[in-house]
């Protein structure tokens, strides 16, 4: 066949390789793809915004830097969960049966079902991006002692008047849906309003949705008590929200798998309370199906601290996703992993670590080469964003691939601990 580009004969493969040229820039066509190199062993995933299954321009992305996202996400990845678009503020915003706005979630759903990936929901039930009229009602909230703000955010700690320990600082206008304070939901009608809501975005998405994040950081931080953090959630039903959620889901759809997720899972006083947590559930019956772990770690974490963490988690007998990962270069998120999204901003200041490319790949390549250790265990590693440009992150450059969409050294030492896998023969001492 001939082919002519401004009057002169080219090659039929030139002309189709510079029109695919703006798609693919940033990668060449034999870098190895995460999802094949992975295939053996783990649903390689990746979180998504509605630009990309939309396919428009964002507020950070042009129009051509989003077609490249799109391109990127369907050469790497086999699985995919929303960043964003189905959690409550989003995808049910206002009360009542017309208060959905399903869009950006049947475009999410749509686009991985079509492309022929492992579809996640992410999430169900969560104290954070919930709207105030979630929680909203006739009953009086109740008295915060002396000396505490009656307007602290739940989001922020284990703290509430109901407990007796302060409450912090607020932060009004959080996420535009800032902390509820005035009169509330009793618990018959905020389960009521839970199951409703379950029902309808699980029942759905049925048969598509493989795998749901139920109930989001119901854990509270650090050692000691209480195990469960204070939000409206735990409130205003008390602690058995939790098993009503993963009820409520496993009624809508009973072969969905439901998870439990949670940050933070590589801290041993957090973990102890996650497997507190997840054997009382199991005692009881509730269908937790599997532990999701977010892993919004950083540089420092290794590879013996997330062996123990999945040593521990696997304790439990349930198949451990590692469900939000990513890896902060940023100065400052290197103390803890805490990952409270209204504390995101300051864990990227005071710019990168030295020689954060070679840290970064060090540390992907241990957290690799644990999740390859157990693999019997870890069914599902998703990365939480495409690139540095669209990650929450941005700032700590916490992915494999920059924002021009380039592999960066992380992202072939990855490659690498996959490589050594499926040769053991030539795996270094
Ligand atoms: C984050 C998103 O990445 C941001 O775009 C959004 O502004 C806030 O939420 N734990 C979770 C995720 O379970 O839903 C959070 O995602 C990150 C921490």
């Amino acid at each position: 066949m001939k082919t002519y580009l401004f009057g002169y004969r080219v090659p039929h493969g030139w002309l189709v390789a510079m029109l695919l040229a703006p798609a693919l820039r940033g990668w060449s066509a034999d870098l190895p793809a995460l999802k094949d190199a992975f295939r053996d062993h783990f649903w390689v995933g990746v979180a998504v915004n509605r630009s990309i299954v939309m396919g428009t321009a964002s507020f950070r992305r042009s129009l051509d830097r989003v077609n490249e996202d799109i391109a990127l996400v369907k050469t790497h990845f086999n699985q995919i969960a929303a960043e964003n678009d189905m959690k409550w503020q989003l995808i049910h915003p206002r009360e009542g049966t017309n208060g959905y706005d399903f869009g950006p979630a049947d475009a999410f759903v749509e686009f991985g079902v079509s492309h022929g990936m492992q579809v996640a929901g992410h999430t169900l039930v969560w104290h954070s991006q919930t709207p105030q009229w979630v929680f909203a009602g006739t009953n009086p909230p109740p008295v915060a002692p002396a000396g505490s703000s009656a307007t602290g955010d739940s989001a922020t700690a284990g703290a509430t008047a109901t407990n007796g320990v302060p409450r912090p600082r607020p932060r009004p206008g959080f996420g535009g849906f800032g902390r509820y304070d005035g009169p509330r939901a009793s618990r018959d009608e905020l389960l009521q309003r839970m199951r409703d809501h379950i029902h309808t975005v699980v029942g759905r998405y049925k048969g598509r949705i493989k795998v749901w994040d139920v109930v989001n950081e119901a854990i509270a931080d650090g050692g000691g008590t209480p195990v469960l953090r204070s939000s409206l959630w735990f409130e205003i039903v008390g602690p058995d929200y939790i098993a009503k959620a993963f009820q409520y889901a496993h009624e809508a759809d009973p072969d969905a798998v439901l998870r439990y997720n949670d940050y933070g899972l590589e801290d041993p006083a957090k973990r102890r309370k996650l497997l507190t947590l997840i054997r009382s559930l199991q005692e009881q019956g509730v269908p937790v199906h599997a532990i999701g772990s977010q892993a919004h770690v950083h540089v420092g974490t290794t590879f013996e601290s997330m062996d123990q963490a999945l040593t521990e988690m696997a304790t439990l007998g349930l198949p451990i996703h590692i469900t939000e990962l990513d890896v902060n270069s940023a100065q400052g998120g290197q103390r803890g992993t805490g990952a409270d999204v209204a504390d995101n901003a300051s864990t990227t200041r005071g710019g990168l670590v030295e020689e954060a490319d070679r840290r970064l790949a060090d540390a992907y390549a241990g957290l690799f080469r644990a999740f390859l250790k157990h693999r019997d265990s870890v069914k599902v590693v998703t990365f939480w964003g495409a690139n540095d440009a669209v990650s929450w992150r941005g700032q700590g450059k916490p992915l494999l691939f920059d924002g021009d969409n380039r592999p960066k050294p992380a992202f072939y030492a990855v490659v690498a601990e996959a490589g050594k896998e499926s040769s053991p023969g030539v795996r270094p001492p």
